[in-house]
């Protein structure tokens, strides 16, 4: 894809909010999309940001929401816990599209949402969550946090089984899409802001 004007949604609101979502989705099922990894951040309890690279497992358009996978343990969650504001940053070059959302994380570990998440997760995708002792802590060795008999070979179901107490899903619920579309002929930018009252999408261009 290339900048120009024969894009069709360069001075269309609707069709830039539909492309933000069609990129998400694909985003979201194609490994090879720069947006399979966008930037996730949240708010320590000290008021300071934290940002994180996510897999992004799941876009839903009509439920507004992004879904990642996470240890329950780590720090991400604990943020949420303070504060349930996140934002999510991504760029897709060749798209030349940068979003910027923004909305309020919930963190869920025993919803049946949940369950099929972890189901459908990899063997070495669950040996993951069996990391001990938990993500982030200080430890003496460099480690990899997992058991030597799981390390370097790929794991059987019963063995990641205990890892599904760890697991847990970040869902976020999306309330505003800043999108920038670069062209040489003149980039576009615009925000897209959902009206919780009305249960529709506003939009409005800005100055790039
Ligand atoms: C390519 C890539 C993908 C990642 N995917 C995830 C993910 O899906 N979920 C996750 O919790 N951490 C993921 N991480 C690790 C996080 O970036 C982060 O290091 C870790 O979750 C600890 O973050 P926290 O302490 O802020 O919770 C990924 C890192 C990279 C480099």
């Amino acid at each position: 894809m290339t900048g120009g004007l024969e894009m069709p949604f360069l001075n269309d609101l609707q069709l830039s909010w539909e492309e933000a979502w069609r990129l998400l989705i694909d985003g979201s099922q194609n490994r090879k999309s720069p947006l399979h990894t966008p930037t996730v951040a949240t708010i320590r309890d000290n008021h300071t940001p934290s940002q994180r690279i996510m897999v992004l497992r799941e876009a839903d358009r009509d439920s507004r929401t992004l879904r990642f996978n996470t240890d329950y343990r780590a720090s991400k969650v604990a943020d949420i816990g303070h504060s349930d504001s996140v934002s999510i940053l991504c760029y897709h070059p060749e798209a030349k599209v940068q979003l910027r959302l923004s909305g309020s994380g919930q963190i869920d570990q025993g919803s049946p949402a949940c369950d099929a998440a972890w189901d459908e997760a990899t063997l070495y995708g669950k040996r993951c969550y069996l990391a001990y002792p938990a993500p982030g802590s200080s430890v003496d060795t460099p480690t990899s946090g997992l058991d030597p008999e799981v390390e370097g070979r790929k794991p059987e179901g019963f063995e990641v089984a205990p890892a599904r107490d760890n697991f847990a899903i970040l869902l976020a619920d999306i309330e505003q899409i800043e999108w920038l579309y670069l062209a040489h002929t003149g980039h576009r930018r615009a925000l897209f802001s959902w009206d919780g009252g009305e249960k529709c999408w506003s939009s409005q261009w800005l100055v790039p």
